[in-house]
């Protein structure tokens, strides 16, 4: 085990991923825990993340001397070294020049810290206070043009701090640095994996919720699909989840859900079919942010009605996972499009708290846990699928005929996209109805009928996006098969925007 200790930095999360990257196991904890609970942690080293404080400061956070004695190896990153210079006596000043970015760095190679690392090398900097003058027994081993003390280290006391974010990808060698530290400072053998992780995160709900109840909002996707099931193998049958199956998912996608987490996983599942209830609601509704707020009202409606069947529960989980947390602190951005499952919890539901299993982690890692725990490959290897479903995906109103339009091709163009081999490479893809017609001729008859449109893409996160590179004859297969096969459809487009200026979905 490593502790993350938690200064409030950006960056923090990143830096436990890099730790269980390298196969280490490690918690983030406070930067209050108290001596006693870490030593008893028993850990084989701590990382002291970045924070915006400044370290004198009466409110700065500040650890104990006694921790820089216990023998416990650790790692200060930025405001973590500038704490650890600080509490032993050496000096921090604020910069003359603020570092922010790529910056040039030049280390000392000999030392453990930087074993394998490029003599001269990159780092991403991000500071306006350093260590001017390390502590007494301190050795500087690494430096940049305008910072004196890049890196220090002393070590007999196995005391390591560097100022730049090795954490960062902009750090080329930061991956190497970080695990110089795990393995070749505190000895890690880096044998851990995401199973344990698993087995952890199940032992450690189970004593959290004991003979409590728990109630979960499943919706099929990777996210609480994984939460819901670590919950299951924790306390078993005291979970009810709760699926509302709107009528705008994808093709059988609601059947497959049913059987999936009632019948192999023996979990106790509501399926609440409520699709009429979601169609009517929408009836005539061709403005995309009405169609998203009538949903998430509908949503939040059936969930609460079907939870008061239930009673009170003690917990209500949640399938967040880090970069949710990440992004609701920053909610000064323009509203492009109202999320479905953002911030949209239930008023009337009778919980007492909230668990969210997954908070720590990015999708991957979710991904990742899911298969540990033996969830079915399509289903952890899910793209991702909007909480409004199909609603924002058929142009215009909404019929029940659109829907089954829809979802025929969208089942054939994600068929033929797999047939092709690229369903790992491509990030997102379905079919959009237009609400446009067009003419057509078919057997030497007239046709008027529908356009739909393909959207495949490549993206990291979702944030921006480039349409997907799909050959030719591929398209061609999507398009013969979709027209073919699927009534009222008669011309079939690929769409070739980037996001941005176009967004993923169409609406
Ligand atoms: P856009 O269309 O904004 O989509 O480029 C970015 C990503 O977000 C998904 N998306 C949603 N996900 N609830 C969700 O959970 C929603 O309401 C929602 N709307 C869009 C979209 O599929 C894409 O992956």
């Amino acid at each position: 085990l490593v502790i993350v200790l938690d200064f409030g930095g950006q960056y923090n999360q990143l830096i436990a991923r890099r730790v269980r990257e390298a196969n280490v196991y490690c918690e983030v904890m406070p930067y209050d825990t108290p001596i006693e609970t870490l030593k008893e942690k028993n850990p084989k080293g701590i990382i002291f993340t970045g924070g915006p404080s400044v370290v004198y400061e009466d409110d700065a956070p500040m650890v104990e001397k006694a921790l820089f004695e216990s023998g416990i190896p650790i790692l200060g990153i930025c405001y973590g070294s500038q704490l650890m210079g600080y509490v032993l006596g050496g000096q921090v000043e604020k910069a003359e020049h603020r570092e922010y970015g790529k910056t040039d760095l030049t280390v000392d190679d000999t030392n453990l810290l930087f074993e394998n690392v490029e003599k001269e090398t990159i780092c991403w900097m991000s500071h306006t206070y350093y260590i001017s003058e390390p502590p007494v027994g301190f050795d500087i081993i690494a430096t940049t043009k305008t910072c004196p003390v890049a890196a220090m280290v002393q070590p007999e006391q196995k005391l390591y701090a560097v100022q730049f974010h090795p954490e960062v990808v902009h750090t080329p060698e930061g991956t190497k640095i970080i695990q110089n530290f795990l393995y070749k400072v505190c000895a890690c053998s880096g044998d851990w994996v995401m199973d344990d992780f698993a087995q952890e995160q199940i032992k450690a709900l189970r004593e959290k919720i004991g003979d409590k109840k728990v109630l979960c909002a499943l919706s099929g996707g990777v996210d609480s699909s994984v939460a819901a099931v670590l919950i299951h193998k924790a306390v078993g049958k005291q979970l009810t989840c709760i699926f509302v199956d709107h009528g705008l998912l994808r093709k059988n996608e609601g059947d497959d859900v049913e059987r999936i987490f009632k019948k192999e996983f023996d979990m106790n599942l509501i399926r609440v079919n409520a699709q009429d209830q979601f169609i009517n609601a929408l009836e005539g509704v061709s403005d995309p942010e009405t169609k998203r707020k009538i949903i998430g009202e509908e949503f939040i409606r059936v969930f609460e009605a079907e939870a008061k069947k239930i009673g009170t529960v003690d917990f209500l989980v949640q399938g967040t996972i880090y970069p949710d947390v990440i992004e609701s602190g920053t909610k000064n951005a323009a509203v492009i499009k109202s999320h479905h499952n953002v911030g949209g919890l239930p008023e009337h539901v009778d919980f007492k708290e909230i668990i969210e299993p997954l908070r720590d982690l990015f999708k991957d890692e979710v991904r990742n846990v899911g298969r540990a725990i033996d969830i079915p490959e399509f289903l952890v290897s899910r793209q991702p699928f909007p909480g409004p479903g199909l609603a924002i995906r058929i142009i215009g109103d909404i019929t029940r005929e659109k829907i089954a339009i829809l979802q025929d091709a969208d089942y054939i163009f994600r068929e033929e996209v797999k047939n092709a081999g690229l369903d790992q490479e491509i990030w997102q893809y379905f079919a959009v109805l237009t609400n446009s017609k067009s003419v057509g001729v078919m057997g030497d008859e007239r046709t008027y009928h529908y356009t739909i449109a393909l959207r495949g893409v490549t993206s990291i996160d979702g944030m921006t996006a480039d349409w997907a590179r799909i050959p030719y004859d591929v398209l061609e297969k999507m398009s013969t098969r979709i027209v073919n096969e699927v009534g009222h459809v008669n011309r079939i487009v690929y769409d070739i925007t980037s996001k941005p200026p176009a967004t993923i979905e169409w609406e």
